[in-house]
């Protein structure tokens, strides 16, 4: 496993995040368990691996344990809750959010958008806001998308069993989509993604959800109520959220084209 090395800077946002080096030489921003918030990790953790399994162009992540002795020679990372495990994200440098970019012009990895729309509306993700994108220069004139910060799927960063047993059905408000969706040429890609989303063996998804650390306080309810949640919306709810998403964004988007 790695192991941090130094300590750079606290990220905005309410996560608290932080920038720390590792021995294998690079950044990583890493999100500490948080009273208040105890479902981010848990949050963090599921989708990541699921984002990975479907290809999105999510930065790299793993578990990593942050040892006391290291974090108590900061004051930023001593006053944060120590449990085993913290979650941390590959840092992708040189990067602008979507709230710093005021046009794009074109997306090298546009072939990945319709994913991330259905990744979104299958983990009811609320919070794809121009901030939980980076856009890094890719080719000239053209940025390569990343999505980032998932702490709020399953509709929030504190669910509760009851929550998370009736998530909404509902399209999301996401300036986010709309503009990923104005690169999306062609309809068929949703349809494409939603079959691979609806394939992806059950048994994964159970694994992911129990590689929860014991510490981050997900109980065994809850893991079970994670999985069936995702199951039960992929199965029932998924096909007629994107069909409601084509009709009311993606399509008015694409006839102002023609
Ligand atoms: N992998 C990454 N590479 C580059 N920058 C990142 C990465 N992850 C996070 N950031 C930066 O750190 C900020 C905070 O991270 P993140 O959005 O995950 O946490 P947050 O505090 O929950 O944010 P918010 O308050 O928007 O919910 C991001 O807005 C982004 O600028
Ligand atoms: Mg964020």
């Amino acid at each position: 496993m790695i192991k941090p090395i130094a300590y750079k800077k606290t990220l905005e946002g309410k996560s608290n995040a932080h920038l720390i080096t590792f021995n294998d030489g690079r950044d990583y921003v890493v999100k500490y368990f948080q009273p208040g918030f105890e479902k981010t990790l848990a949050n963090e953790w599921v989708s990541y691996c699921l984002a990975r399994y479907l290809g999105l162009p999510i930065p790299f992540a793993q578990l990593v344990e942050i040892p006391k002795e290291f974090s108590s020679q900061y004051p930023e990372l001593s006053q944060m809750t120590q449990t085993q495990y913290q979650f941390a994200s590959l840092y992708v440098p040189d990067c602008l959010d979507g709230h710093q970019v005021t046009e794009v012009p074109s997306i090298s990895n546009k072939e990945k958008l319709a994913g991330v729309i259905l990744f979104d509306y299958w983990m009811c993700n609320r919070d794809r806001t121009r901030k939980n994108i980076i856009l890094c220069d890719d080719k000239p004139n053209s940025y390569r998308l990343w999505i980032i910060d998932h702490a709020e799927v399953f509709a929030s960063y504190n669910w509760t069993l009851q929550d998370i047993e009736s998530l909404p059905i509902t399209i999301l408000k996401s300036a986010t989509h709309q503009m990923m969706a104005c690169f999306i040429k062609n309809e068929e890609e949703f349809n494409e993604e939603l079959d691979i989303i609806q394939t992806l063996p059950i048994h994964l998804i159970e694994e992911i959800v129990a590689l929860i650390p014991e510490d981050w306080q997900v109980t065994s309810e809850e893991r079970k109520a994670i999985v069936s949640t995702l199951h039960t919306r992929r199965k029932r709810i998924l096909k007629k959220l994107m069909e409601r998403f084509i009709k009311r964004v993606y399509l008015p988007i694409h006839e102002q084209d023609e």
